[in-house]
């Protein structure tokens, strides 16, 4: 596959090309560990384009419905991400009834654009939750999750909930497949892996 050498392009991340004599499994796993080196990354540096994912889920009418999230954790080895959202969100509920989605990156400095399918398990009121809690609950942010109105609500004046009723819940999302875009000027670059698998697709 010589046309695809130079897949790993010096555009934010490390030059490392792929060299002609690289069985597929080593591609395979090249391209992998730089995916989730990013994804890693986009965790802790907020500045990171991939920092701020779009998830789409699908409604109970069978239509699309996508919203920015706030990537928090990727986990390599079990190649799984989480997000944190109110337990009360429409999300949840058409989670709950098709554990399926898409998690869509962009990060406009490496210009990579990474799609994921991903299954989703719902985490609520769990040692997990109670730590999480724990950790963000003197932040402003934790307001984001005691409102007295379920997310989508019409406003109310009603007083928040208590600090110990909170909504917080996580979903973790185990990717099934990774679509993955480079945009470049001597041309673009598209590659899908899955089952250990690199295919290089028409972008
Ligand atoms: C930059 C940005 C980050 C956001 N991060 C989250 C998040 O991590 N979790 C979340 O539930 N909503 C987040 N939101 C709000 C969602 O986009 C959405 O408005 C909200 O979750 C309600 O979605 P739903 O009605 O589809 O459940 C974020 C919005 C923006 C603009």
């Amino acid at each position: 596959m010589a046309e695809h050498r130079n897949f790993q392009e010096p555009v934010g991340g490390s030059p490392t090309a792929c060299s002609a004599d690289m069985t597929e499994p080593d591609k395979y796993k090249q391209l992998n560990d730089q995916l989730w080196s990013e994804l890693e990354q986009a965790v802790t540096d907020r500045q990171h384009g991939w920092r701020t994912p779009v998830l789409a889920t699908v409604d109970a009418d069978g239509l699309p419905d996508a919203r920015t999230v706030v990537l928090r954790a990727a986990d390599r080895a079990r190649q799984t991400l989480k997000v944190f959202t109110d337990q009360r969100s429409p999300k949840i509920v058409q989670l709950q009834a098709n554990p399926q989605a898409q998690l869509v990156f962009w990060c406009p400095s490496r210009q990579w654009q990474l799609r994921a399918k991903v299954a989703v398990t719902i985490d609520i009121n769990s040692d997990q939750t109670a730590a999480i809690w724990t950790r963000i609950r003197q932040m402003a942010a934790a307001g984001d999750y005691l409102t007295a109105e379920a997310p989508g609500s019409l406003l109310s004046d009603q007083a928040p909930l208590s600090v110990d009723q909170h909504a917080l819940c996580v979903m973790e999302f185990k990717t099934v497949s990774l679509d993955w875009l480079m945009l470049g000027r001597q041309g673009h670059r598209r590659a899908r892996l899955e089952h250990d698998t690199l295919t290089w697709l028409t972008p």
